[in-house]
């Protein structure tokens, strides 16, 4: 799969059938025999989320919505894979996500005469949202702020906190100007949510930096001064670089080859470049940020990877990540809903890598969580029925009950129930059910009591 242009192509090579697939899939891939058995792994750069560290990110969404809902954002899902087209309109043909990262395929047709679609699993969440923003007409309904949590993809080289099915928490502030979305004080306001977000969860020593990439026209004399610097030094440069350079000027700040960063440090900054409706915007959000008692550094070579962005962007990086640091990135997009074809809407954004939060985090994935307050031990033939509906009884009361076997030996529903941490064992059999009173016994302080069911659910009733 490559990052496809085609879209609706007619005329085409037919894209392989059901059959070809699936002979190719077999040919290709990547798991193995172990004595007769065939072993599929996860695909290199996924990975499963296992419990309890599954229990650390739903406590991170969990604190991620609650602060959401303080900021009055609401939330907007969109499908995980969109046309092709709409990732290379607004991310841009040049970057390295829509260049090199993104999966693309080409959809097979159902019926005769229908034309092939090229589609992409989404590499970022901001171009959805937008599409969905001039599909649905939000503008009718003022100022949009919306977040999104989910899945991104794209063919990066695997490694800690890099990863080709990751995860990000992001929002978007979108709509018409004359609702404020242009206004430096929504900049401010959502640096100033990702601090308190970021202190909140306990995370230290992060850096924000932030710089404004000025507006198209800025842009264009921007592009102008850096493809005249770089004329001179471009065989210097990588094959990469030295296309950029043509075609993207900009882009040569995405470079990460080592031999090439001395000259890219002589270029010309965009902060010389802005024009004055862009420095004082630029101003503003800064006096804002400072009054909030936010710090932040400037740093004019922040240009970020995606073609979008205008005036405001911004990066949050942190110390304990090693070489993938950037822990968020964001900034404005004032010209993005009109060059996918809608109304003049500015906006301004920005997406947290969850995987690489959760890694600054650190915390441990231990608690509560995950523990039952109580094991049913079902104790002889035809208990599992009544152990099944007092099971269903303590459930519908709030109590988190796990329920064991009736074939299960009482010694071994003791070791099952210690070792998932139960804090009471809870034993169900033919007589207790007939008397309607049972043991219970405390696995922690070992005290054994006898209860009639009636008393069992405050019993049992975690305490908070
Ligand atoms: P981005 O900088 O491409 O921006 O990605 C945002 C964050 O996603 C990064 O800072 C990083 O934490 C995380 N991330 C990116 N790629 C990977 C990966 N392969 N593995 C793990 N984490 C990764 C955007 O995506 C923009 N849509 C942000 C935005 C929203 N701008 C305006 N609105």
């Amino acid at each position: 799969m490559k990052a496809g242009r085609a879209q609706g192509r007619e005329g085409a090579e037919p894209a392989p059938g059901p059959a070809e697939v699936l002979a190719s899939a077999r040919n290709n891939f990547s798991g193995g025999w172990v004595e007769d058995t065939l072993v599929i792994k996860a695909v290199r750069g996924t990975r499963d989320l296992l419990p309890p560290e599954s229990a650390v990110w739903n406590f991170v969404e969990g604190e991620v919505r609650d602060l959401f809902r303080a900021y009055n954002f609401q939330e907007i899902r969109t499908p995980i894979f969109e046309e092709t087209q709409l990732f290379a309109r607004s991310v841009g043909e040049e970057t390295d996500i829509v260049g090199k990262e993104m999966y693309t395929w080409e959809d097979r047709t159902r019926r005769e005469g229908e034309l092939a679609q090229s589609l992409t699993l989404r590499p970022e969440n901001t171009a959805g949202v937008v599409r969905a923003y001039i599909e649905h007409k939000l503008w009718e309904r003022g100022l949009n702020k919306l977040y999104y949590i989910g899945p991104q993809f794209r063919r990066e080289r695997p490694q800690k906190g890099r990863y080709r099915q990751f995860y990000q928490i992001g929002a978007e502030v979108i709509g018409p100007a004359s609702a404020g979305s242009e206004s430096a004080a929504r900049d401010a306001e959502i640096l100033e949510l990702l601090s308190s977000l970021l202190d909140r969860l306990g995370i230290k020593a992060w850096n924000l930096e932030l710089n404004s990439i000025g507006c198209p026209a800025d842009r264009a004399r921007y592009n102008d001064a850096l493809r005249e610097a770089l004329a001179p030094l471009a065989a210097k440069l990588c094959a990469d670089c030295q296309r950029r350079a043509i075609r993207n000027p900009l882009r040569v700040f995405d470079c990460k080859v080592p031999q090439d960063q001395p000259w890219i440090e002589q270029l010309p900054r965009i902060s010389q470049y802005l024009d004055e409706p862009c420095r004082k915007h630029f101003e503003q959000v800064q006096e804002l940020l400072s009054a909030l008692g936010v710090p932040f550094a400037l740093n004019d070579r922040l240009v970020r990877g995606l073609d979008y962005y205008t005036r405001t962007a911004f990066e949050f990086t942190h110390g304990a990540l090693g070489a993938q640091n950037a822990i968020l990135g964001g900034g404005r997009y004032d010209g993005l809903s009109e060059l996918l074809g809608g109304p003049k809407a500015p906006g301004i954004g920005f997406a947290i890598g969850e995987d690489r939060l959760v890694l600054a985090l650190n915390r441990p994935a231990a608690g509560a969580e995950g523990k039952p307050d109580v094991y049913l031990a079902p104790l002889g033939a035809g208990t599992d029925r009544e152990a099944a509906r007092l099971a269903r009884e303590l459930r519908s009361q709030g109590i988190v009950a796990e329920l064991g076997d009736e074939s299960f030996r009482l010694k071994k529903s003791f070791e099952i129930a210690t070792k998932l941490g139960a804090r009471y064992i809870l034993i169900v059999g033919e007589n207790e059910v007939q008397s309607g009173a049972f043991a219970l016994k405390n696995l922690e302080s070992g005290e054994q009591v006898t209860v009639p069911r009636s008393e069992l659910p405050p019993r049992l009733r975690p305490i908070s």
